[in-house]
């Protein structure tokens, strides 16, 4: 049970005993610069948030955050972090959580796609496309990678787009210059729309 990364024990684990090599310490280029063209638009649901830094970019730029992780000491972590932005951090398992309101604008991805054992990855993809408005996006950071073993799991493009491309086209495409160590050269920053006839 404790190696399975679809379940919170796994994940808990990792926190108490602040083994998160996944964790940046801060938030990526990218996003910076996504934020700065796109400031203040509808409400952001960041799932897998861990430590969640992002979160206070993207609240102070104006977004309506929900950050959701399934770990209680994930949740722990990132309360520390963001201080007065606390409260945008909701325990939930982004599988079954239920929302306020059916539809969010966009979401955030970032080393949690990677965190999900394979076999889930469709399920991911259903619920991904189920929480997103019409012509809301799925952007953020995608880690690709042929690795028999994770977490991280790595993607496939082919299999990224098979995945996705019922439901999304693909918007922006880019190589990533600051990824942490265990992430470099195989990472891209990418942007997904939801089209209004997707499944
Ligand atoms: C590799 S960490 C990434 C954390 C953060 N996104 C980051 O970039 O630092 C994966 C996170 O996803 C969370 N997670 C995994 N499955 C989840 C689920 N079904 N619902 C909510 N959170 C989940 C874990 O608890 C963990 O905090």
């Amino acid at each position: 049970m404790a190696q399975d990364s679809s379940k919170p024990d796994f994940w808990d684990k990792r926190f108490r005993e602040k083994f998160m090599p996944w964790d940046a310490g801060r938030v990526p280029q990218s996003l910076e610069q996504f934020v700065a063209r796109h400031s203040g638009r509808g409400r952001v649901l960041v799932p897998g948030c861990g430590t969640g830094y992002e979160v206070r970019l993207l609240a102070e730029a104006g977004f309506e955050v929900t950050a959701i992780d399934f770990s209680e000491e994930a949740i722990e972590a990132g309360r520390r972090a963001l201080g007065s932005h606390a409260h945008l951090l909701r325990l939930a398992d982004f599988f079954r959580f239920e929302g306020d309101q059916p539809h969010f604008d966009a979401i955030y991805e970032r080393a949690f796609l990677c965190a999900l054992p394979r076999r889930i990855w469709g399920d991911w993809a259903t619920r991904t496309a189920a929480l997103l408005r019409p012509g809301g996006l799925l952007f953020g950071l995608f880690y690709f990678d042929n690795n028999a073993k994770g977490p991280p799991f790595g993607i496939g493009a082919a299999e990224l787009d098979a995945l996705l491309s019922p439901s999304f086209d693909l918007v922006e495409n880019e190589a990533v210059s600051d990824s942490i160590p265990a992430f470099a050269g195989r990472e891209r920053w990418q942007v997904w729309r939801r089209r209004d006839n997707g499944r």
